[in-house]
């Protein structure tokens, strides 16, 4: 290769071939039927993915959702059967309030920082003493909650602060007299409690980053095991 400016032209040539190659191949009958395969597989096996992506999150959620629920239902029988016993205590005892959140804290310490969870008793918007709801959408549930005769916990995925979480929304009710008492005298002069009204609500927010990182991965390789299957075919 003595002379420089070969190169390049080897270079044109070959890509002219190739472009006659490809004229030649789009304009034959099996040519373009061939692309369109390629191309109804390509869709058909992003289409398959998507829907499997889509199946793992929602078995995600209704799993998790049945653990979550009964790890608030525990939480509200205690804190519930606590405030009928608070009177027996004296005055200077805990609310249920101080108590669930002292229980838990409690809890976190012994299994370490691993599991990362966030559980928040909070009020109604506007109606709350301390803790009101955590962000609108909460509110909205929670409002959603007092306005049904039999409300159920509910559990979805959510971005909170940039994060994705698995948020389940406990409802939490004045089951006992000992609430709506308590209550009525802090909060004298605005509107009063009456028994088994929605007072708020119990939340567990959980982090899900690493599940859903793998449940997109798998999809994704879903997805190119069947374009594969299907163009070799
Ligand atoms: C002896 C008084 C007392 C009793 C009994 C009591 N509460 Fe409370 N409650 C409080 C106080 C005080 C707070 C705020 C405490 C804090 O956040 O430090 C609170 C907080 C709450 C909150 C969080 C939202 C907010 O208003 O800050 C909810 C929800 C709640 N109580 C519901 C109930 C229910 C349901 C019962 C009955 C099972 C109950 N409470 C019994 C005094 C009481």
């Amino acid at each position: 290769m003595a002379n420089g400016d070969q190169v390049p032209n080897y270079s044109l040539h070959r890509a002219r071939g190739w472009l006659r190659i490809y004229n030649l191949f789009i304009r034959s009958k099996s040519g373009l039927a061939l692309l369109l395969f390629l191309a109804f597989s390509a869709a058909l096996s992003a289409g398959v993915a998507n829907k499997f992506y889509q199946a793992s999150l929602e078995t995600y959620r209704a799993q998790k959702a049945d653990e979550k629920t009964t790890a608030l239902r525990l939480v509200d029988a205690f804190v519930t059967e606590y405030s009928s016993l608070r009177s027996q205590l004296g005055p200077t005892a805990p609310v249920p309030a101080t108590f669930r959140a002292h229980s838990i804290e409690g809890f976190n310490k012994q299994v370490g920082s691993e599991s990362k969870f966030r559980l928040r008793w909070v009020g109604r918007e506007g109606r709350h003493i301390t803790t009101p709801p955590a962000d609108s959408a909460m509110a909205e549930t929670i409002e959603a909650f007092a306005s049904m005769a039999d409300p159920k916990p509910q559990t979805m995925l959510k971005t909170i602060e940039g994060r994705l979480v698995l948020r389940t929304v406990y409802p939490s009710l004045a089951r006992e007299q000992s609430c709506v008492s308590c209550h009525n005298q802090l909060q004298a002069g605005k509107t009063q409690w009456r028994l088994n009204d929605v007072m708020g609500a119990f939340a567990i927010d959980v982090p899900v980053a690493a599940f859903m990182e793998e449940i997109r991965t798998q999809s994704y390789g879903v997805g190119l095991l069947l374009f594969e299957l299907l163009v070799t075919v």
